[in-house]
């Protein structure tokens, strides 16, 4: 394993509020970084974040507050950098585009490329808007106006300098092809290797200061600055001291840039060319997550930004339901790559289902019978101790840095291993054992003390603080726990949350609950016993029922019906676990309108009595023959 590690996220524009898009990128690097630390605590991490502080917004939004853009970007620079450690990350620095750090080395890079040949000027022409500062192709112009404020254009010629980035097209489709894991997921390298089979035009890296004075001014041409990305990218060499600080390249050679889609073209074209330029080595790996969309009501899920006003705020999600559940959130629900839809009911189920129910009942059960059985302490191994938990995780986390970063199934093989203590202490009852057999059921409390010592670990870096309460509780210390220290009872280490009702809005149309609540209530009216006749009443025999993920109500439970299997997605969890239902005889609506309930298709529904206290499922009163009519 290598020595070093360095993790980057994209620096944020200054100007925008922080959402969760960025909070998102954050808290994935953050996670992987400690994860990097978890597999070897002897290599040594660095992870680095900031902010991207030039350009023509800074500037135009400094003018507004009548402030100078450097009192502006002194200000704004704070929203993300006092929101990280509110965020539980552990960033090894922070930096600014505007330091003098970052100056000196963009300014020397421009010079070696200069030097080099690399950047030459041409002359460039075109329609300018003044009102959108840019240019337009007389083809984008709408009856010769600025298609985007209808306002007039003027013809501008301009010298301009431009790097020249089109001869690196062929080793850079070299390099992607000979390292397959460069660009993560798999289908964004293709993608980028897809752009490049185009001709690869040169980049414009200047503004002339008539336009734009907020930048790093370009050294060779004083009456430019530099392009944004071009001084922003560069921000990953300074960070480890490029050129001048001895052992940078020790880092750069585990360099991990985690960031958008939205930004992957710049880091894996842009950025890597310009590498090229200055005879750096290219970073050893890109990640390219998908989006956060918000779900707006009955429109197509879209992007979460700042200029649609769609944004969810972090601070205001931590504020509600706490940091770690919502970094929990966060690295559950995205599939490293894809987008996913955010959507605070998704999250109070998780919260609900995963960690209040199965983690944290797990954990309160087990220390609640060390203090009834054992004395308060942990139990001495009757057996050798026992490192298969731990192995377990550890092997998922490797799997995790070599397998495209999918922090959900990471999540996942936690809670396998959550799911399946909880049912070893559901099938072996060991606070019933412990009266005749103390020595065994003190092998299954170790057992599960050492697996919730080893999730405690791995999922640390998910949830430090909460994961790090985990192991005092049980007195484990790194991932294992050792007999004799004594356990401690807490308050609940997962709270339940309930979704508050959403506002009063427009008469919707009601929801099928809604309309069942209110069919309930008081005598329905008569019907014929034609109207009766109309449902297609069974018996049928319960084969297999399992919890449905993501949902603490759901059962997804497998009917036979003599002649045919149904599936039925039952809102009985709450009243049955599936171990009790398996082999039940019940009666169910064969002829109802299939539904899909979290992704399955219900065909049918099971009868049950609901009174105030709890819900009885209907059946036969003796053995009548699965798929037999009730009428
Ligand atoms: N300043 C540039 C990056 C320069 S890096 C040398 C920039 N900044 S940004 O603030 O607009 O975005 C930074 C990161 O936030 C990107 O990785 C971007 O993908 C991410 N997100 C912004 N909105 C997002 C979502 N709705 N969902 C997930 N991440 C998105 O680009």
């Amino acid at each position: 394993m290598s020595t070093h590690a360095y993790f980057t996220t994209p620096i944020y524009y200054v100007n925008d509020r922080p959402h969760i898009g960025h909070a998102y990128t954050t808290v994935l690097t953050d996670a992987l970084a400690r994860w990097a630390r978890l597999l070897d605590p002897t290599r040594e991490v660095f992870f680095l974040t900031g902010t991207d502080e030039h350009g023509q917004k800074v500037e135009q939004a400094a003018r507004k507050r009548g402030v100078t853009p450097q009192a502006h970007c002194d200000e704004l620079h704070q929203a993300f950098k006092s929101l990280w450690p509110e965020l539980h990350i552990a960033n090894s620095d922070f930096i600014r585009t505007t330091e003098p750090r970052h100056v000196d080395v963009v300014q020397q890079a421009l010079q070696q490329l200069y030097d080099r040949g690399e950047i030459y000027a041409k002359p460039f022409a075109g329609w300018y808007s003044v009102s959108e500062e840019r240019f337009f192709t007389e083809k984008e112009l709408v009856d010769g106006k600025d298609p985007i404020s209808g306002n007039a254009v003027e013809w501008l010629e301009e010298q301009n300098w431009f790097f020249r980035m089109g001869q690196y097209r062929g080793r850079l489709v070299a390099h992607l092809e000979a390292h397959p894991d460069f660009i993560q997921p798999d289908f964004r390298r293709n993608e980028v290797l897809g752009f490049l089979r185009n001709d690869l035009e040169d980049l414009c890296i200047s503004r002339p200061k008539a336009r734009l004075a907020w930048g790093i001014p370009i050294p060779f041409a004083p009456d430019y600055v530099t392009y944004v990305w071009f001084d922003a990218l560069l921000n990953y060499l300074t960070g480890i001291g490029y050129p001048d600080t001895p052992g940078w390249e020790r880092w750069w050679a585990e360099s991990t840039h985690v960031l958008g889609k939205d930004i992957l073209t710049t880091h894996s074209v842009y950025w890597t060319t310009m590498l090229m330029a200055l005879g750096v080595p290219l970073p050893k790996r890109i990640i390219a997550h998908g989006w956060w969309l918000s779900p707006s009501a009955g429109k197509e899920a879209e992007k979460m930004s700042k200029s649609k006003g769609n944004v969810v705020s972090p601070l205001g999600m931590k504020d509600k339901y706490g940091v770690e559940v919502f970094r929990y959130f966060l690295l559950r629900d995205m599939s490293v790559g894809q987008d996913a839809s955010f959507s605070e009911e998704a999250l109070v189920q998780r919260n609900n289902t995963e960690l209040a129910n199965d983690l944290g009942n797990l954990l309160s059960r087990i220390v609640a019978l060390v203090e009834k059985s054992f004395g308060g302490v942990v139990p001495e191994y009757v057996e050798r101790p026992s490192q298969a938990a731990d192995q377990r995780l550890r092997a998922a986390a490797l799997e995790l840095v070599e397998g495209g970063y999918r922090t959900h199934q990471l999540i996942e093989a936690c809670l396998g291993l959550v799911r399946e203590l909880n049912k070893l202490v559901t099938d072996t009852a060991p606070f019933k054992l412990v009266r005749d057999d103390p020595a065994a059921a003190g092998h299954i409390v170790r057992t599960v003390l050492d697996g919730l010592a080893a999730v405690g670990k791995w999922l640390s870096p998910v949830m430090p603080e909460r994961m790090a309460e985990l192991q005092r509780r049980i007195g484990a210390v790194d991932g294992h726990v050792i007999g004799g220290t004594a356990v401690i009872r807490g308050e609940s280490l997962f709270p339940r949350f309930e979704l508050e009702a959403p506002e009063a809005a427009p008469e919707p149309p009601k929801p099928a609950k809604a309309k069942k609540a209110e069919a309930q209530k008081g005598p329905k009216a008569v019907i014929s016993y034609e109207d009766f006749a109309k449902l297609d009443l069974r018996v049928a025999q319960v084969e297999a029922a399992e919890r449905v993920e993501g949902s603490d109500k759901l059962l997804r439970v497998t009917l036979d019906l003599g002649t045919e299997k149904r599936q039925v997605v039952a809102g009985i969890a709450k009243a049955y676990g599936p171990e009790e239902l398996t082999g039940k005889l019940v009666v169910m609506v064969a002829n109802l309108a299939p539904r899909t309930l979290f992704g399955l298709e219900s065909q049918g529904m099971i009868l049950a009595a609901h009174d105030s206290s709890r819900l009885f499922v209907i059946g036969p009163d003796g053995f009548a023959a699965a798929g037999a009519e009730v009428s």
